[in-house]
């Protein structure tokens, strides 16, 4: 970080908090993440930042799928489920209604709305990977407020 950059400032950023899902083979997973941003409407383009150590990361790479589930803001107890780390196979989704659409990743039931996205393009600037994903599937599933990371206090720092 430049010495004259103040850390803080970047935490004024106001982001969703999203549970980033994938599938890769038989295997589901799901964890949260909050740099996230619509780049495109024609076509609908997202990009999400994961860090390569995570172990979605390879899981997405290497399927090129992913689900951006929007939560509600009355939904902070599924950051501690989601927030966890993966070691050898996930099981964050054993107690999580979800169903699926296209690709196979999960979508929680209970979600705000969610964005099923295929990959089309990835960079590495920096300490995490952009992937660019195409929005082929978007559902609004109840009303609601989308949960932010100011409702959390706590800010994400990479
Ligand atoms: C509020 C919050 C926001 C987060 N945002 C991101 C993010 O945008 N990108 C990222 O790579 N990790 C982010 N994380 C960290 C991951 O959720 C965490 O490392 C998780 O354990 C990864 O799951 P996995 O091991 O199943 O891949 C965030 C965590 C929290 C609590």
């Amino acid at each position: 970080m430049k010495e004259n950059i103040e850390m803080n400032t970047l935490h004024k950023l106001t982001t969703g908090i999203y549970v980033l899902t994938t599938k890769k083979e038989d295997e589901i997973n799901g964890m949260i993440a909050t740099w996230v941003s619509q780049v495109s409407s024609r076509p609908p383009l997202i990009v999400v930042c994961v860090k390569n150590v995570r172990y979605s990361h390879h899981m997405i790479k290497d399927s090129g799928i992913f689900v951006i589930n929007i939560l509600r803001d009355n939904q902070k107890d599924l950051v501690t489920i989601f927030k966890s780390r993966v070691k050898t196979k996930s099981d964050k989704f054993k107690e999580i209604p979800y169903f699926i659409k296209d690709t196979g990743a999960p979508i929680i039931k209970d979600a705000l709305a969610y964005l099923e996205c295929k990959v089309t393009s990835s960079i590495d600037p920096g300490d995490h990977t952009i992937f660019l994903g195409e929005v082929i599937h978007a559902e609004m599933l109840r009303d609601g407020q989308p949960l932010n990371i100011h409702h959390l206090g706590k800010y994400y720092q990479g």
